[in-house]
């Protein structure tokens, strides 16, 4: 685990795989080895609003209420298809958004994800982190309004396509891209050092009920705990019924990858590339492209990641979202 405190800003549409990696990285900012700057949220998984409210309970549940969450930007961009409110649940949260506490958060009132990501990055140039779980159109809106504004982040991880292995919205078009193209061909240009944890490797990361009732043997009836159960309950269920595991128990922690990378970077190998957006094709609309062949490396946008060691990527999940539950009084 590296030791120094990171800023960061999650671009995230819980999602019950984002809902996930959200719970991880609060237990990171407890342990004091980051600290949460903002969270952004976007249409996906699920609408807009759901994504606001989702992500504002969440910090709530776990004691950040805190923390400002900015609502997403809608109609930037053409759309790829449809959400995946039937993998997450129609609130995107396993239907279970009702059972979490009010917050005091108005989508009304909420400034927007591009302002915010906007106002940070000038803020505090190459010190914010963005950790990208959802299509990309906050930020590709934030680079259209303030071109170069990209370039301010310490460094942009991204979850997102898929190189060796299918697509998930599409035959070969993995959701976060597939779903904004126009936007991820943006955000695929604003820089050559973008971190891209695809599919290839999330694919692997299949979390199980067994290791949810574990994590919350550590205080079983605290609502948090409760919450965890249930979400890997439904997403396992929704999971097997959408075969998103070929069969297996358990469902796909894909966006948890980014706070591997970041704090358990030992998990993960990656090889250089220079990757790019299907924006045009007839059929492959949302593919990301890079030179399997190994022939050129110039031009390379990008760290892509071909191997995790899930293993201990679930181990190191498992032990964090420990320390949260542990730790949170609310
Ligand atoms: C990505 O798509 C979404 O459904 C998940 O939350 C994840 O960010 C995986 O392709
Ligand atoms: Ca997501």
């Amino acid at each position: 685990m590296t030791t120094s405190k990171l800023k960061i800003i999650l671009d995230t549409d819980p999602g019950g795989d984002d809902a996930f990696a959200l719970l991880w990285l609060l237990s990171l900012v407890k342990q004091r080895y980051a600290e949460l700057v903002a969270v952004t949220t976007v249409d996906g998984n699920v609408n807009a609003k759901y994504t606001f409210v989702g992500a504002s309970k969440l910090l709530k549940l776990a004691g950040f209420a805190h923390v400002e969450v900015a609502k997403g930007i809608i109609g930037g961009s053409v759309k790829g298809s449809e959400d995946a409110g039937l993998l997450h649940g129609i609130d995107g949260m396993g239907n279970l958004t009702h059972t979490l506490l009010e917050c005091t958060n108005s989508y009304c009132t909420a400034r927007e994800a591009d302002e915010v990501l906007i106002e940070k990055l000038n803020a505090s140039p190459e010190e914010i982190t963005i950790i990208a779980i959802a299509p990309l159109t906050n930020l590709a809106a934030a680079e259209k309004k303030s071109p170069g504004i990209l370039k301010k982040a310490k460094e942009i991880i991204i979850m997102g396509g898929a190189f060796l292995t299918a697509g998930n919205l599409t035959p070969e078009g993995e959701f976060n891209i597939a779903y904004d193209v126009e936007a991820a061909n943006i955000v695929f240009q604003s820089r050559e050092d973008l971190v891209v944890l695809p599919l290839d490797i999330t694919r692997k990361l299949i979390f199980t009920n067994p290791i949810a009732q574990n994590i919350a043997k550590v205080k079983g009836k605290s609502a948090i705990a409760q919450f965890i159960v249930s979400l890997a309950e439904f997403m396992c269920q929704t999971s097997q019924a959408f075969r998103e595991t070929n069969g297996l128990e358990g469902f796909l922690v894909h966006d948890a990858v980014t706070l591997a990378y970041l704090f358990y970077p030992e998990t993960l190998l990656f090889r250089r590339a220079l990757v790019r957006i299907e924006t045009k094709g007839e059929w492959t609309t949302g593919k990301t492209v890079f030179d399997h062949r190994h022939k050129t490396k110039v031009g390379a946008n990008a760290w892509v990641a071909m191997e995790v060691d899930a293993v201990n990527v679930l181990a190191a999940m498992s032990e964090d979202l420990k320390i949260l539950i542990r730790e949170t009084t609310v």
